[in-house]
């Protein structure tokens, strides 16, 4: 399907996935975070970023920063805007991937099924879906940006478990709880620790 342009060919040619993998060392894959807003998302993703660096591993980020700034500056918070931000975050996640890029995505993206257009877009074990699994309570003691403060004061409409949904995955490959089995709070660099030995585990890293 290639949307509303027609006459587009393809080129034969290209210079293929296994080549740009041999050149960078590694496999390509997509870690796709999922969670509340201070679910620890980016913290995570930029722990582990930096983690992966350290093992010689190219990584590229995609967060808000880049993206609602950037190539989303004009989509907001409606069921359709964050469908559309996915849909596109998927895409471009998926070319870095598939370039042999080890790439890391930090959004919300609240709706199951926009998560798995992304997973069905990418080829078996190059989508690895992350759950920053943590009671709603927690992210709004932390509230960091005050935004729970600012959407319970109805300033702030359409917010993420307040007013407006987060579907929970039903089968990711990770599960990442904020609280360790003890009950005690997990910094970031154990959650990274942990999505590193998946990673190691799965042959992910060579
Ligand atoms: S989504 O749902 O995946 O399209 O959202 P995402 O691109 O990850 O953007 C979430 C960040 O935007 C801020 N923000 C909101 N979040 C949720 N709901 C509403 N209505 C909203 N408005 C602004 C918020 O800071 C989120 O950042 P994080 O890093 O998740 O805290």
């Amino acid at each position: 399907d290639v949307g509303k342009a027609t006459n587009i060919k393809f080129h034969d040619g290209m210079v293929p996935r296994e080549t740009k993998e041999q050149l960078l060392g590694q496999k390509g894959v997509v870690l796709w975070f999922t969670g509340l807003s201070g679910s620890g998302k980016s913290t995570v993703a930029c722990t582990l970023e930096h983690a992966l660096a350290a093992r010689g591993r190219m990584t590229v980020l995609l967060d808000g920063d880049n993206i609602r700034h950037g190539l989303n500056k004009n989509l907001g918070f409606s069921a359709q805007d964050r469908e559309e931000n996915i849909r596109r975050i998927g895409e471009v996640a998926k070319l870095f991937a598939e370039s042999g890029v080890i790439t890391l995505t930090s959004f919300i993206s609240p709706y199951r099924k926009d998560r798995d257009g992304v997973r069905a877009r990418l080829a078996p074990g190059d989508f690895l879906e992350c759950y920053m699994r943590i009671p709603i309570e927690l992210c709004e003691q932390r509230d960091p940006k005050g935004l729970y403060r600012a959407a319970r004061a109805g300033k702030i409409k359409n917010f993420t478990g307040i007013d407006d949904p987060y579907e929970e995955p039903t089968a990711p490959e990770l599960v990442v709880d904020a609280r360790d089995a003890a009950g005690n709070m997990q910094s970031a660099e154990d959650m990274a620790a942990q999505i590193m030995q998946y990673l190691e585990e799965r042959g992910y890293l060579g």
